[in-house]
C-alpha cells in the first residue's frame, strides 16, 4: 500500500462491507488484529475516556457463544428452527469481535452522545485498518447483541455490547466500489440567520 494520499483515499473509498457468505479463511492473525485495534484508540475521544474495547472470539469459543445465541432465542420464545439458526450464527465469519461500549452518564463535559461518537469512530478505524491490509469485514448488530444474557457473558457493569465485527478474507471477486453520488447537503456553507 502506498503513501500516497489520492492511492490512500482511493483505497478507503473502495472499502465495501462483507458479510458472512462473503468472507473464507484465512483470518486476520492476531497481530493484525492487535494493530487494527490500536487505530481504533486513535479515534477521538473527549477527555481520553476510552469508551471502547473488542473482545475476540475464538474458534473455539464458538461453541459456547451459539449456545447463548440459542438461549437467547428460547428466551425469545423462537421454535426449533429460530433456535438452531441462532446457534449457527455464532459460527458464521472466520473472525468474530464483540465491540463493547461503556458510556458514562457522569461527566458533564462528555455527554452520552460523543461517547458513542467515539466508538463509532474507532469501529471505522478498525475497519479501515483490515481493509488497508486486505481484510473484508462487516459491523453487525441484531436482538442478541443486546440481550442480558450475551452482555452478562461479555461486559463489565456499565459496559453494553455496541455490536460485532466479523472478518475474513473476500470469498469472490471484490465487490464493485459503492456507486452513489453523495447527497447535494453532504456539505454545505453555513449562513448566519437573519435575525
Ligand atoms: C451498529 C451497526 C449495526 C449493523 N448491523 C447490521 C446487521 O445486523 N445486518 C446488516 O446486514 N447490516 C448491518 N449494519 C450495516 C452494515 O455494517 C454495512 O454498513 C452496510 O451493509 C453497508 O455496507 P457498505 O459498508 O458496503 O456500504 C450495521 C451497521 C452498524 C453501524
Amino acid at each position: 500500500m502506498t503513501a500516497d494520499p489520492q492511492h490512500l483515499l482511493a483505497a478507503l473509498r473502495a472499502r465495501r462491507s462483507l458479510g458472512p457468505r462473503g468472507l473464507a479463511d484465512p483470518a486476520p492473525p492476531p497481530e493484525v488484529l492487535q494493530q487494527a485495534a490500536e487505530l481504533a484508540l486513535r479515534a477521538p475521544d473527549h477527555l481520553a475516556l476510552r469508551p471502547v474495547r473488542f473482545v475476540h472470539v475464538g474458534r473455539d469459543e464458538r461453541t459456547a457463544l451459539g449456545e447463548l445465541f440459542a438461549r437467547v432465542a428460547l428466551d425469545q420464545g423462537r421454535d426449533a428452527e429460530g433456535v438452531a439458526i441462532a446457534r449457527e450464527r455464532a459460527l458464521t465469519g472466520p473472525t468474530l469481535l464483540a465491540v463493547v461500549a461503556r458510556i458514562r452518564d457522569d461527566v458533564p463535559d462528555v455527554p452520552p452522545h460523543e461517547q458513542w461518537l467515539t466508538v463509532g469512530a474507532a469501529v471505522m478505524n478498525l475497519l479501515h485498518a483490515l481493509h488497508l491490509q486486505g481484510y473484508g469485514a462487516k459491523v453487525l448488530g441484531g436482538s442478541p447483541a443486546r440481550h442480558e444474557i450475551v452482555r452478562r457473558a461479555f461486559c463489565h457493569a456499565g459496559e453494553q455490547l455496541a455490536c460485532w465485527v466479523i472478518a475474513g478474507t473476500a470469498a469472490g471477486d471484490p465487490l464493485p466500489p459503492a456507486t452513489e453520488r453523495p447527497p447535494r447537503d453532504l456539505l454545505t456553507d453555513w449562513t448566519p440567520p437573519a435575525d
